[in-house]
Parts: structure tokens; sequence; C-alpha cells
């Protein structure tokens, strides 16, 4: 009794850690867990991928993550493999960061992955250990997972699982690892609060907020936090279609609301919507998965939320099509951006490449330009035409839409620009640029939710975008 009890309380003060997946999320989490001083296991199926690691390169754009490889590598508490046996033996605390991707055949999470690595793990798991999930997954999975660990473990009960959900943004992946706004930690036992605080104690040690939750409502707050941000997104492109049948300029107004601190600026601007691997699919499997558990009515404004965003994408190839008189048969088009936000080269539901797709069914000649997600953009669709630079996409162009707000868009000097196309056109799908600027060298300026002649304000310094 006595030394069960034991056994149930201790827990590893610097426990070794394991990541399983090494994509985006696991390859991030394993490089700053071993800056921050623990002895790190990234393991994956892919061998390709765990050779680039092995040798400092990251698979994929993340500005600063190579540096940071580099420097996790150099400490000797980084490793790599492919290895699940080794793993299951080396670590205390696991950490499962496989992909959960909408399913082809319906708005639900594809759980295949999940599954398969918790229960793989766990049959090899011999002692006390921590199963940690934190991939986005439907509300209930951790529980029923919970079920299977325990029963195909040689542990047994002594295997304990939590959750752990990731808020990670692309293109701030280091940053927000390192300094999260919160951690939350969904988990059973006390032991398993514990261990799990010892597993995160340096960036707990900085003040970061800590909720300890269940396992049902830890996996709440990752789809419910995303469908938020999802909805404040398009609730100002909402506005916008309002704003395009009334004459109201849509800046002004997310201006305007942003400075009410109970609303506040961030995810508030305008635009051609979301897009990417996280807020479009996790906010149709809640969806999908409130509907299984009878609570469809309580999220059915979500679907409204992903039909907006939908719509922005349409609306922009209209204006396209309005700016160059209706047809766009034979209309080249310079469409500036793949990736679907700057500083990324992921074009997982890229805004920008379906605004291209749609351009090019229509007819337009379209030439791609993005500054890192043209391997990307070329290989998923070889349809379009790309350029190796924005003054080879803009050459010649009756029209430019920029759709990414990659920093070298923002600075594109109009005259540069001008002295290159055939028209001086611009749609801003993304409010990215100085209409005004644009407007004084003679370019047709238009961007959604803003009228095409503004007749009375325009930002002044008070009311601008910090
Ligand atoms: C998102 C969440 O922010 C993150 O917490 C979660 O872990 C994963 O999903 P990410 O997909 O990297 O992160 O992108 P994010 O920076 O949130 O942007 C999402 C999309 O919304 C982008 O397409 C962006 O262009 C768009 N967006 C964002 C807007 O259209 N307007 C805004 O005001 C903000």
């Amino acid at each position: 009794m006595s030394s069960a009890l034991v056994t149930h309380t201790t827990i590893v003060e610097h426990p070794r850690l394991t990541v399983i997946g090494t994509g985006y999320l696991g390859a991030t989490h394993a490089v700053c867990m071993a800056l921050l001083g623990f002895e790190v296991l990234g393991v994956d199926v892919d061998e390709a991928k765990i050779e680039l690691l092995k040798s400092g390169r990251v698979p994929f754009f993340e500005p600063g993550l190579e540096e940071k490889l580099a420097g996790a590598l150099a400490t000797g508490r980084l490793r790599f493999g492919t290895d699940l046996a080794e793993a299951a033996e080396w670590g205390d605390v696991h950490f499962i960061c496989v992909g959960t991707p909408q399913s082809k055949d319906s708005d639900a999470a594809d759980l295949t992955y999940v599954d398969l690595a918790f229960a793989e793990m766990a049959s090899r798991i011999t002692r006390r250990a921590l199963l940690v999930g934190k991939s986005t997954v439907p509300i209930g999975t951790a529980s029923r997972l919970t079920e299977l660990v325990q029963r195909v473990s040689p542990a047994g009960a002594e295997l304990e699982l939590a959750w752990n959900p990731e808020f990670l943004r692309e293109g701030y992946a280091v940053k927000d690892t390192l300094h999260p706004d919160r951690l939350v930690f969904g988990v059973e036992s006390s032991w398993a609060e514990r261990q799990l605080s010892a597993a995160f104690r340096p960036i707990l040690d900085e003040g970061t907020p800590l909720v300890v939750a269940d396992l049902a409502t830890a996996e709440l707050v990752k789809v419910a936090a995303n469908s938020f941000l999802a909805t404040k997104i398009s609730f100002i492109n909402a506005m916008a279609e309002v704003c395009e049948a009334t004459g109201a300029d849509v800046n002004l107004l997310a201006t305007a609301l942003g400075h009410d601190s109970r609303i506040g600026s961030r995810f508030l601007k305008p635009g051609l919507g979301f897009g990417g691997g996280c807020l479009p699919k996790d906010l149709r499997a809640f969806t999908h998965r409130a509907e299984e558990l009878n609570v469809g009515q309580a999220v059915a404004f979500l679907r409204e939320v992903d039909a907006i965003n939908g719509r922005r994408r349409i609306r922009t190839v209209d204006l396209i099509a309005e700016v160059v008189g209706g047809d766009l048969r034979g209309v080249r088009v310079a469409a500036l951006g793949a990736a679907f936000k700057p500083n990324s080269d992921d074009i997982r539901d890229a805004p920008a490449l379906d605004v291209a797709r749609m351009l090019h069914m229509a007819g337009a000649l379209v030439t791609v330009y993005d500054p890192e997600a043209m391997h990307n953009a070329r290989r998923s669709y070889p349809e379009l035409a790309y350029a190796d630079s924005l003054a080879e996409a803009v050459d010649g162009a009756d029209v430019v839409a920029l759709l990414t707000e990659w920093q070298e868009f923002r600075e594109a000097d109009p005259d540069f620009l001008g002295g290159l196309v055939a028209h001086r056109r611009i749609v801003d799908g993304r409010h990215a640029l100085d209409a005004e600027e644009f407007r004084a060298k003679g370019w047709e300026f238009r961007a959604l939710g803003r009228p095409a002649n503004p007749r009375t304000v325009s930002l002044d310094g008070a009311l601008a975008f910090a």
C-alpha cells in the first residue's frame, strides 16, 4: 500500500521529454523545450524530415526557428530519431504533436494520426509516465484516449494522460512557445498536474498564467479561442459588406471600434479573411462535434462566420473584375501573395491562392508571386503562372491584386510599380497600402469595404492603426 502511494505521489522534477510528431508544432516545441534546459527527443515517422532536423535545417519557413534549432542542437540536449520504442523507454513526459487535418469527406477532424500515436506509444511504455496531447481535437477525445492507452499499455493506470492545448501562431512560433499568454493543463490527477508543471517550470517561473482544468475544458479552450478569433475577423468583414452597400468606410469603422478597450483592435483587420491550417478547419470540426453532441444550435453562428469568410474571396474576385470593366477573360492579373498570411510559407486554405484560382477559372491570365510560398504554391496549383520577383509579376499587368500583406508589398513604391504595369489599377485585398499615396500617383485604388472615391474623411494620426 505505502509503496504504491509513494509511486503515485512522486514526480520527476527534471523530466526527460519526448515530442512525437515534428511538424510545425512539434519541431518548435522540441527546440524550445531544449533551450529551456530539458533533454528532448523528437520523433517522427518521416525519415527525411528527421534527417533535415538532425542537420540543423527546418523543413518549413518560420522566422528565427533555424537559429534556435542550431542553438538547441549545440547544447547536446536535443536529438531526433524515428524509434518510438526508444522514446517510450527513455522519456518521462511524452508530448503528442501530430496533425488533425479536416477529414476528406466531412467537416470532422481526422483523428487517425492522433489515435495511432497514442496507441503506439502506450503499447511501448512500461512504467509510470505522462502522455500529453497538444494536438487540436474534438471534445471527448482525451477521455476516450485515456481508456485506450491504459488498456493497451503494459503500465496500465500508471500511464496517465493530460491535454495541453497549444496556441502558437505561425510566424511567431518561437515567441509564442517560450512566452505564451497562458498555459492550460487538462488533467485528471494532482500527480499529472505536478508532473506537467515540472515540464513547464521555466515558463511558469516567468509568471505565465496557468489554468488547470478537466480534460474536456482543456480541449474546448483551444477550439473556443480559435472560434472567437475567427468570429472577430468575420464580424469586421461582415461590416465591410454593409459598408460596401452604404458608402461607409470599414477601415475608419474598425479604427473607431478598436479604440473601445472592451473591443480592441487586434483581429479586427478587415480584408480577404482568414485561412491557414487552423482557424478554418477548427471552426468546422467544432461545429461538427457540437452537432454530434446535440448542441449544434449553440454554435450554429460559426457556419455563418465561415460563410462570411468565404464570401470575401468571391467579392475580391468581383472587385477585380469590376476594376477591369467586368470581363476577366484575357486580363493580366499580378497576384501578390500566396501564403495564407505574411511570414509563412503555409498555403493551406490560403485566401490568396483561392482568389488566384478563381480568377484563372474566369479566364484571367494570373501571375503569382510570393516571397516564401512559391514552392508550395507551384506544387499545389500548377495551372497558375509564377514570377520570381515582384517586378516580374507586375510587369505588363492590367491590374495588381494584393492578396497577402508581406512587408515587401507594403513597402513597394507606387511609382516603381506604375512604371512596370500596363494600367495603374490596384485592388488591396488586405488594407495594407496607403490609398492616398497610390491615388496621388495616378492609380485607380480599390479595397473591400471602402468607397471607390472617398469624399470626406481619411485616417488622421489619432485614428490610424498602431
Ligand atoms: C491561429 C491562432 O492565432 C493560434 O492561436 C492557433 O494556435 C493556430 O491558429 P495562425 O493560423 O498561425 O494561428 O494565424 P493567425 O495569425 O491567427 O491568422 C489567421 C488568419 O486570420 C490569417 O489568414 C490572417 O491573415 C487572418 N487575419 C488575422 C485577418 O484577416 N484579420 C485579422 O485581424 C487577423
